[in-house]
């Protein structure tokens, strides 16, 4: 059983017909909220990289590491950037068990991760998401859902997690937008598809075949240019560096042991008083 159709009225024709990056994510996590045209192209990833599964469980470890991380600091209103389906992991239920009161507004393009976003977000108060592409910064910033649940007087954390490598043009913009709209104290966490350059062989293959195959347009960016998305923003130790060397969980660490690195940067800043400009 399909865990999307429980859902019953997804928008019109966003099915089974083409590979999704969300539903491919959640296939490669082990979720179950995925068609068979998504386990086809994972299966092809993970014939020509097997660790492509290890890398999105990094990502994901990496989102929750940070989410906790800011809960920590008592931060306690989230807004997460191309947030997928919501199936292993969800932020708001990292958010909910330290606090109950806190509030998450997912933003994605993608109708089908919404569909069950939705779906699964009825009756749970304080979570809501958005359907929105977040090249269009005025249209999430002025959506219901974020003027319900998001105080723009007190700190937020922005989350762009593997989500900018989707976006081909001027991805600081959108970051330096949010900056913008958020109070001092505010915190914005990247993760971030490496260059070739730092991939293996295999892991190329795979990242052009999924982008063949599904039409996202994919755009690699170094270490520098990950670092120049935190313009405007205090970089926090340990600055940029590989997703599962981002204060490393020791579980994650066993597992990777002598695996190589993830091809996937991250990092962390925070909106310092003299930097809002
Ligand atoms: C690999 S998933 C990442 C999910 C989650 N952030 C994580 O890291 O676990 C990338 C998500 O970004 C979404 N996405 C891609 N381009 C987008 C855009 N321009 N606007 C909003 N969402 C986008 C996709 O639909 C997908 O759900």
């Amino acid at each position: 059983m399909n865990a999307l159709g429980g859902i019953g009225g997804l928008p019109g024709g966003s099915g089974a017909d083409y590979p999704s990056a969300a539903r491919v994510y959640d296939v490669l996590l082990g979720g179950s909220a995925n068609f068979e045209v998504d386990r086809e192209m994972a299966g092809r990833m993970l014939a020509a990289e097997p660790q492509a599964n290890r890398f999105a469980r990094a990502n994901r470890s990496f989102l929750r590491r940070a989410v906790q991380g800011l809960l920590d600091e008592g931060i306690d209103q989230f807004i997460d950037l191309g947030s997928g389906l919501p199936t292993v992991g969800n932020v708001h239920e990292i958010v909910h068990a330290t606090n109950p009161d806190g509030r998450v507004v997912y933003v994605d393009v993608d109708p089908v991760a919404v569909g069950y976003s939705r779906y699964l977000l009825a009756g749970v108060d304080g979570a809501a998401v958005v359907q929105a592409d977040i090249r269009d910064v005025g249209s999430i910033l002025e959506a219901p859902e974020i003027r319900r649940l998001i105080d723009f007087s007190r700190p937020v954390g922005v989350l762009a997690v593997a989500v900018l490598h989707f976006v081909e043009d001027a991805p600081a913009a959108i970051l330096d937008r949010f900056r913008v709209a958020t109070a001092p104290g505010s915190y914005l966490v990247v993760s971030h598809l490496t260059t070739p350059a730092q991939m293996s062989r295999e892991t190329v293959g795979v990242v052009q075949r999924y982008r063949e195959s599904t039409g996202s347009p994919l755009t690699f960016r170094t270490h520098d240019q990950v670092v120049d998305l935190f313009a405007g923003w205090d970089l926090l130790p340990p600055g940029v560096v590989p997703v599962d060397e981002w204060w490393p969980d020791p579980a994650d660490l066993e597992e990777s042991a002598d695996l190589g690195p993830v091809p996937i940067w991250a990092g962390m800043g925070r909106l310092m008083p003299s930097a809002r400009a």
